[in-house]
Formats: C-alpha cells, sequence, structure tokens
C-alpha cells in the first residue's frame, strides 16, 4: 500500500481516494456496523471521465479502507450519481435466504446519445450485492425509470416512507426536483414536481436529497437541492427548503433559497441511509469551477467530514443545522483550553500550539461585540483568514493569500456568509486539515466549508481583533488521525 498520508495537500481525516478522480459521495448506506460511501470516480486519470462507483468502508465515518470499485460503466452508460438502501422487507426480491439486499439506483448516462438524442442520455437503474457491497449485480431490467424527454434527469435519492409503505424517489430534473414512489423499487410512478417556481435557479439542478427532521416532536421535512453555478460564492453549492411531505407533494414552508453552506467547497452533498435517528450528511469538498486545476498530484477531491444535521429556529424561521459528529472527537490530541481570554490587536497561540503538522479543532466562545479573525499562516508566508464582521454581520473565510491561488482566477478570494442567530454570543467550531477548514458557527446555524493550498503547512496560529474582544473560552485540540475509537 503506497504511503499516500505524506503526500503533499492529502487530507488525513478526509476522505480521499488514493489515486485519480473523484467527486459526488454516492450510496451512502450504514448496514450491519459498517458505513459505505462510493464516490463518483475515474480510475484513468486526475479529471472527470466515465463514471464508475468508486467504494470505502468505515466503523467511525472517520477513519476510511478504499474498497475495489463497486461499479463500472456498461452498455447503458456511465455510472452517474445515485443512492443505496438497505431493502429490509425485501420488495425488491433481490433478497436471498432472509439476507436483506443492498440496492443502489443510480443514473446511468449514456455518452453515445449526447448528440442525436440529448433528451434520452439519462435514465435510473439498479444494482444490488448480497455481500455486504463487496460485489454487485446489475437488474436485467435496466433502465428503471427511462427518460420521459428530459435533458438533465439524474442523481435519485431513494428512501423508504413508512406512513405509505412505498419507497419515494427525489430525482433533479433540470430546473425542478421530480417525485416518484414505487412499492418494489422496480416500477416507479410519478407523483409531483416541485421548485420551478421557488429557490436558485442559476445553474442546473443535481443531487437531491429529502430528509425527514424532528423539530419539537413533530415532522418536518428537508430538500436538499444541489445546484451547479449560482452558489452564494461561486459555482457549486447547495440550498435548501424546509417544509411538509405527504408521500406524494412537497410543501415549502418558503420558497426563499437558504444554503446548507456558504463555502465554496461543499458540493453534492447527501446523507447516509439506515442510521435511525440520526441524520448525517456529507459533501464534496470541491467546487466544479476549479475542481480539476487544484494542485493536487496522484488524486483529486475529498469529502467533506461527516456532519449531523438538525433544525433549529431564529426569528420564526426553520433552519438547518450542520455539525461535525461526535465520532470526530476521538481525533482530539494534545490540546489546551485558555478561559477569559482578553485579545487586543494580536494574541499568538503559536507557542501553546506548537502544531506542526497543521491538523486541529478550535473551539471559541465571545461575546458578538466587534470584529475579530483566526489566522492560520506559516514559514511562507500565507495567510488563511476566518473571521466576524460585526458590520455586515457576516463570517467570511479569506483564502486570497492562501498559498497556490492561480490555477483558477475566481480561487483566491474572501467568501462571506450571513450570520443568522441573533443571540449575543457566538460560539465556533473550527476544523483544520491538510489542504480544508470546516467553519460552524452558532450551533451550525452557519458554516463554510473552504480548501485551500499552503505552500507549506499552516503551523501557526493567531487570534486578531483590532478593536478587542474577550474570549470566555477557547479549547484547542491537535487532532490525530491514528487514534481510532473504541
Ligand atoms: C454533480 C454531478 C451529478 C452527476 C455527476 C456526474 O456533481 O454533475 O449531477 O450525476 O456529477 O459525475
Amino acid at each position: 500500500q503506497a504511503d499516500t498520508k505524506s503526500e503533499r495537500y492529502r487530507p488525513q481525516y478526509h476522505f480521499s481516494p488514493k489515486a485519480h478522480w473523484m467527486n459526488d459521495p454516492n450510496g451512502m448506506v450504514y448496514f450491519n456496523g459498517t458505513y459505505h460511501l462510493f464516490f463518483q470516480y475515474y480510475p484513468d486519470g486526475t479529471v472527470w471521465g466515465p463514471m464508475h462507483w468508486g467504494h470505502t468502508t468505515s466503523k467511525d465515518m472517520v477513519h476510511w479502507q478504499e474498497q475495489p470499485i463497486a461499479l463500472f460503466p456498461d452498455s447503458l452508460g456511465y455510472i452517474f450519481s445515485g443512492s443505496a438502501v438497505v431493502d429490509v422487507n425485501n420488495t425488491s426480491g433481490f433478497g436471498k435466504n432472509g439476507q436483506p439486499p443492498m440496492v443502489a439506483i443510480f443514473t446511468h448516462h449514456n455518452p453515445k446519445l449526447e448528440k442525436q438524442k440529448p433528451d434520452q442520455v439519462e435514465s435510473q437503474s439498479l444494482a444490488y450485492s448480497l455481500d455486504e457491497g463487496k460485489t454487485w449485480t446489475k437488474y436485467a431490467g435496466n433502465p428503471v425509470l427511462p427518460n420521459p424527454g428530459i435533458t438533465d434527469f439524474r442523481d435519485p435519492k431513494v428512501r423508504w416512507y413508512e406512513a405509505q409503505k412505498k419507497w419515494i424517489m427525489t430525482l433533479a430534473t433540470k430546473d425542478r426536483i421530480t417525485f416518484f414512489s414505487s412499492p418494489d423499487l422496480k416500477s416507479w410512478k410519478k407523483e409531483s414536481d416541485f421548485g420551478s417556481d421557488a429557490g436558485a435557479h442559476g445553474g442546473v439542478w443535481e443531487c437531491p436529497d429529502l430528509v425527514p427532521l424532528n423539530h419539537n416532536g413533530k415532522t418536518v421535512w428537508v430538500l436538499i437541492v444541489n445546484i451547479n453555478p449560482g452558489g452564494p460564492n461561486g459555482g457549486s453549492a447547495g440550498q435548501y427548503f424546509v417544509g411538509d411531505f405527504d408521500g406524494t407533494t412537497f410543501k415549502p414552508y418558503s420558497k426563499e433559497t437558504k444554503w446548507m453552506d456558504f463555502g465554496a467547497d461543499n458540493y453534492a452533498g447527501v446523507t447516509f441511509a439506515n442510521t435511525g435517528e440520526r441524520t448525517i450528511l456529507m459533501g464534496w469538498m470541491s467546487n466544479w469551477q476549479y475542481a480539476d486545476k487544484v494542485p493536487t498530484i496522484n488524486w483529486r477531491s475529498a469529502t467533506t467530514v461527516p456532519r449531523e444535521l438538525g433544525l433549529k429556529e431564529v426569528n420564526k424561521g426553520l433552519f438547518l443545522t450542520s455539525k461535525p459528529v461526535k465520532e470526530l472527537d476521538a481525533l482530539n490530541a494534545q490540546g489546551f483550553t485558555l478561559k477569559n481570554l482578553t485579545v487586543n490587536d494580536q494574541y499568538d497561540l503559536t507557542t501553546k500550539t506548537k502544531n506542526d503538522t497543521g491538523l486541529f479543532r478550535l473551539e471559541l466562545a465571545t461575546q458578538a461585540t466587534n470584529d475579530f479573525s483566526i489566522v492560520l499562516a506559516n514559514e511562507q508566508g500565507n495567510e488563511l483568514v476566518i473571521g466576524f464582521d460585526k458590520g455586515a454581520n457576516t463570517y467570511y473565510i479569506d483564502r486570497t493569500h492562501s498559498g497556490k491561488t492561480d490555477f483558477e482566477k475566481g480561487f483566491g478570494k474572501r467568501h462571506t456568509a450571513p450570520r443568522l442567530s441573533t443571540a449575543n454570543k457566538i460560539a465556533l467550531t473550527l476544523l483544520a486539515d491538510a489542504a480544508s477548514v470546516e467553519l460552524f458557527a452558532d450551533d451550525g446555524l452557519t458554516v463554510m466549508t473552504d480548501i485551500f493550498f499552503p505552500n507549506g503547512a499552516m503551523t501557526k496560529l493567531f487570534i486578531k481583533s483590532a478593536k478587542g474582544i474577550s474570549i470566555s473560552n477557547l479549547t484547542y485540540s491537535k487532532l490525530n488521525p491514528s487514534i481510532q475509537a473504541g
């Protein structure tokens, strides 16, 4: 096995393929104590190409073991994005000897039809596995949902709808979402459309997900819709709607777009199937604007950390919250806590952090009184700035001087996100890996994910505030990915 961990920019606690190109996470499912992550994969290069489903498994969503490729292109086309379910009741009949099958529902994208019949290129198909995802059989009756004449018709996300004992497929159909239902995963009937008059339409709609979340004892449905381009800070991003779903139609409480993550690098995020009460999302930590230009050599892209989703009410609106899963806590290594720290101008944490890798987790609590920033820096003079702008009431990540940025002209920018919380107190969690930061502010109400490519590890850490801030709590932990939980 190659020593991939020492490669420049190689994420240490995010999944990235050992080699070659990856984009969307696919078919995420928890089964018999193992988390499965499949992903859009091109095994013959470091740019997008004929799509396969790569495969990796984990006991904790943090330490991953890459597995052999799960799905290869076939006569119906490339294997585009989709989902996987555990068919507990064997509705599909693919199960054997009382063993429930894992069923993958994906888009077949036929490149041969692109010129002649663009509205026939994409259709939905099935494959199943009886050995926990090791080997897969494509269903002989593919496609199970042929194309009715829509140029973009893809990324099926399927879940069991217990109230009506049927499967619901949430599908991206160009500028809207179409819901289909099925008793057996094989025959599908259209239920309804949503969204041509709602949300952001700066680009095509892709990779949707429909998830029930508990809000004060009531089930509220969140419809996640990824969009490319048209994100709040350019390129690809994930928007969502909060509303009701009755097995046929989705009715949003508001047609306005809400953004799940305001950073530039969380795309195609969807949730794991079969995780019980928990709803856990991972995204592709890149952006179609530059994914194939980033300066990694042997591979391209990683996933975000897994995030537990919830809901929170702010000013009578319901918003999605995303927080790093608790399994990540196991990585916390040497660290310290500072209480009642006053920062006037600048506080240098570097002598305390003694961090030679740049991997850490920082928790910070302060009053929302003045501007402040957290600055990651290195010997090479690169700086990544994560901050709060009191006047604008925004958080931001500025990667303008973060290292290599010239591979794409829009990369070296400052990204902003509105602060939604109205609380006086700010609480932040920041996760830094070799080439990424993930900011979770105000209990996960405002989230930003950005990748960056410094010319050396970000070994220095500062808190800055020109007008001064008082930090009630600052907890710092180095992150050590070689620590296995349990
Ligand atoms: C999103 C996406 C999907 C598609 C896949 C192809 O990033 O464009 O809509 O299924 O990537 O790789």
